[in-house]
C-alpha cells in the first residue's frame, strides 16, 4: 500500500480503512489548489443563485460523449434527483463557441470569468493532481498500472468532467441523492458545502464521507472496477475492485446543498451503460451493484 494513503486512510480511525479493498483512496489536498477550488466553487453558487433560469438555460449545450456540457437541470418529475449543475470539460472553450455561445457567456454577470477559470484550473492544476494521485493508487495495485495512461488520455478525448452541483431546495426527503455508483472511471470529491455524503461500506453500513482539512476523497467508479476485471480475467484470480456505491441525504433537515465533483472516464473501457441495464424508476439502488450482477 501506497504509505501516504495508507497514512491518511488510518488518520480518519474509520470504516474508510476496510474500505480500501475497494479502491477507495483518500489522498493529501495541496491547500493552494483548495483554495482556488473552493473559490470557484463559489463562483459556482453565485451563478446558480443569481442568473435567470432563461439564460442558464441558454447555456444547455448537448455533447458527443456520453456527457452533457454546461447547464444541466434535473427535476423529480422527470424520474430525477431534484438538481441543477454546470458541467466544464478540458475543451469548454471551443464547445462554446460551437454553440455560438462564448460571446454570451462573457456578458452574463461573472460566468465567462468561471467557465474560463473552471477551464483552466482542469486542464492545469487538477489535472496534475489527478496525475499525482493516480501514481500513489497504483503504487501498490500493480492491475492499475495504466491509471495514469487512462487520465491522460481521457483529457485528451474530453472525457472529463468538472461538475459544479447545486441540489436545489425542495420539501425534506430523506435522500438528495439515492444510491448509484458513478459510470465512469474514477470520481473525485473536491468541494462540499456541508455535510450528507455517504458511502456503502462492504458490511454494510452507511458513512459520512470524511470531511477533513487536506483530504480529498478518490473512488472507484465502473471504469475502475472493468479495470480490475480484465486484470482479474488475465490472472484469474478474484474480483479486486469494486465501484463505491454512495448517496447524499439531508443534514439538519436542510435539503440545499453545493458541492464540485471531478468525473475521469477511461476511453478504454466501458461505461456503464444506462439505457441497457438501468436506471428505473422503480428499483431503489440506481444502478445495480455488482454484486447483484
Ligand atoms: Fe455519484
Amino acid at each position: 500500500m501506497s504509505a501516504q494513503i495508507a497514512t491518511m486512510l488510518q488518520k480518519t480511525n474509520s470504516p474508510f480503512w476496510a474500505m480500501y479493498n475497494q479502491g477507495f483512496a483518500l489522498v493529501d489536498y495541496p491547500s493552494a489548489l483548495k483554495r482556488k477550488v473552493f473559490s470557484l466553487a463559489q463562483q459556482a453558487e453565485n451563478f446558480f443563485s443569481g442568473v435567470r433560469m432563461g439564460q442558464k438555460k441558454r447555456f444547455i449545450l448537448p455533447c458527443e460523449s456520453n456527457w452533457n456540457s454546461g447547464y444541466i437541470h434535473r427535476t423529480s418529475e422527470d424520474g430525477f434527483d431534484e438538481k441543477e449543475y454546470l458541467h466544464v470539460q478540458p475543451n469548454f472553450s471551443q464547445v462554446l463557441k460551437d454553440h455560438n455561445r462564448y460571446d454570451d457567456a462573457m456578458e452574463i454577470m461573472d460566468a465567462g470569468r468561471l467557465f474560463l477559470t473552471a477551464e483552466k484550473l482542469l486542464n492545469e492544476d487538477l489535472r496534475e493532481f489527478m496525475l499525482d494521485s493516480a501514481d500513489l493508487i497504483s503504487e501498490d495495485n500493480s492491475y492499475l498500472d495504466n491509471l495514469s495512461d487512462q487520465i491522460k488520455k481521457a483529457y485528451d478525448e474530453n472525457y472529463v468532467v468538472l461538475r459544479f452541483l447545486h441540489y436545489t431546495p425542495h420539501k425534506v426527503r430523506d435522500v438528495l441523492a439515492a444510491p448509484h455508483f458513478d459510470v465512469g472511471g474514477i470520481t473525485t470529491q473536491i468541494y462540499e458545502s456541508k455535510p450528507g455524503m455517504q458511502f456503502l461500506t462492504p458490511t454494510g453500513e452507511w458513512i459520512d464521507a470524511p470531511m477533513q482539512p487536506g483530504l480529498a476523497a478518490m473512488f472507484p467508479s465502473w471504469g475502475m472496477q472493468c479495470m480490475t476485471d480484465q486484470h482479474c480475467i488475465d490472472s484469474q484470480k478474484e474480483k479486486i475492485l469494486q465501484n463505491t456505491i454512495h448517496r447524499v441525504v439531508p443534514k439538519d433537515g436542510l435539503t440545499e446543498r453545493y458541492s464540485a465533483v471531478l468525473f475521469i472516464d477511461f476511453p478504454d473501457y466501458p461505461n456503464w451503460d444506462s439505457d441497457a441495464w438501468g436506471p428505473t424508476r422503480d428499483q431503489p439502488m440506481r444502478y445495480m451493484p455488482r454484486q447483484l450482477i
